[in-house]
């Protein structure tokens, strides 16, 4: 595991744009898809915003791109300006071409009978799609990647979680008070994740320095989920300098 301290959000985003884009442009040259697995939350936006402008003004194409997002509110419907599936088309998915059939997001609006189902399928169709070539990942100042909370080991597959305190409060702005935040949501596991090629984190700001401390240098334990990219044979921290402060 590696990381690389850059001067703002916007110049770790770039490079990790670039580099996906390359992976992208490479399969596509070879006649191949990329499997992206991709993250929601306010860490992705310059980099979304970066893979819509290389769409835009440099042709980069997502028609050989299948994506699976880590993770989706319980209880939400598409149409939920809170929802992952909402977010996700906002940023990203209604400005390239990226085909709609190949979005795959976990449903969290599917009949509590049907969850257990739904997430196998998840983990199945992922491996149908030959595995993900390379995963995105912010970081949650309980030390989740997706929504695996402490207490999450890295045998976990997608699964309906309980969302943690400090997660639900952290959410909590956007839902108008913690009342409002779903209590569950279903997250890609951290064996989901581990199982992904690569993978690529980012976090900015001060609010994140101890988690990225905790999970860059801290043991590898069930407590900080992150802490277990560091047995990834190919994960790297895109960091801005306050969230690379502790280091
Ligand atoms: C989002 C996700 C979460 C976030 C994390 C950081 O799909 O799975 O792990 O990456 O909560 O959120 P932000 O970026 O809003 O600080």
């Amino acid at each position: 595991m590696t990381y690389e301290v850059f001067a703002t959000p916007q110049d770790a985003a770039k490079q990790l744009a670039a580099e996906v884009a390359e992976l992208i442009r490479s399969r596509a040259a070879a006649a191949q898809g990329a499997v992206l697995g991709l993250a929601t939350g306010a860490t992705p936006l310059p980099f979304y915003a970066e893979l819509i402008r290389l769409h835009k003004e440099e042709g980069l194409s997502f028609a050989n791109v299948t994506s699976f997002n880590l993770d989706e509110y319980s209880g939400l419907s598409n149409d939920h300006p809170e929802s992952y599936w909402y977010f996700m088309h906002q940023n990203l998915f209604n400005h390239i071409d990226i085909a709609p059939e190949n979005v795959n997001l976990p449903c969290g609006t599917c009949a509590p009978e049907e969850v257990d189902a739904q997430c196998q399928a998840y983990e199945d169709k992922i491996a149908a799609c030959g595995g993900l070539d390379l995963q995105i990942l912010g970081i949650g100042r309980t030390g989740h990647i997706g929504f695996n909370e402490p207490g999450s080991d890295d045998t976990t597959l997608t699964r309906l979680v309980h969302l943690d305190e400090l997660t639900i409060k952290d959410a909590a702005p956007s839902f108008g008070g913690a009342a409002g935040v779903p209590k569950t949501a279903i997250t890609m596991g951290v064996a989901t994740i581990m199982a992904a090629k690569q993978v690529r984190l980012m976090a900015w700001s001060s609010s994140k320095a101890s988690i990225v401390k905790k999970a860059i240098e801290g043991p590898v334990t069930i407590d900080v989920a992150a802490s277990y990219l560091q047995n990834h044979s190919d994960a790297k921290y895109y960091l801005d300098a306050p969230a690379a402060a502790e280091l």
